[in-house]
């Protein structure tokens, strides 16, 4: 007998065949002291705890900034952003976009890109011309708008 398995993340509602999401998207300066050994160690926790959870997304770090987009689980990916928040290895944290939406996901496997802090731009671009859903498009274009807005070059000239 075969069982199909459903992630948390992945359970239609009622009347949609995709399904709801939440989705997270930040950007922070890493502190001094994060170094590959310790963007290791953190991506090692991730893969662990995510897929567990229904969480998938993309980790970018380069020029000493994070750039992270998570989507699954209203619980779980709430729950997470209040242990990312405390954790002692953002220098500064900002909130960019935070969304609940029936959609299909955008990176449905969990990944990691080492690029340098511009080159994250290229990574968002190459996901928006990938995006089959209109939404993740549209959320992308406004992604984009705000990496070219105030609170990455802030973070980029700190
Ligand atoms: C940039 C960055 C990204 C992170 N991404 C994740 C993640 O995707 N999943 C995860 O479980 N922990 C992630 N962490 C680690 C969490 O901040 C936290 O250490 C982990 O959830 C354990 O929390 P706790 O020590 O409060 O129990 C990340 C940390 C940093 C600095």
């Amino acid at each position: 007998m075969s069982v199909t398995h459903h992630s948390p993340g992945d359970e239609p509602i009622s009347g949609h065949s995709l399904p709801l999401l939440y989705n997270l998207v930040y950007c922070s300066r890493a502190t001094a002291a994060v170094d590959d050994a310790e963007v290791a160690r953190i991506l090692k926790v991730a893969r662990q705890f995510n897929p567990v959870h229904g969480i998938t997304g993309l980790l970018v770090f380069g020029g000493g900034i994070f750039f992270q987009w998570l989507e699954g689980p209203r619980d779980a990916v709430t729950q997470l952003l209040a242990n990312l928040r405390r954790d002692p290895r953002h220098g500064s944290f900002v909130l960019l976009s935070e969304l609940e939406e029936v959609r299909e996901r955008l990176f449905p496997d969990w990944d990691m890109e080492h690029v340098t802090a511009t080159d994250i731009r290229d990574v968002l671009l190459d996901a928006k011309g990938e995006a089959q859903d209109p939404k993740n498009a549209e959320a992308l274009t406004q992604l984009l708008e705000q990496l070219d807005s105030d609170p990455l070059s802030e973070l980029s000239q700190a």
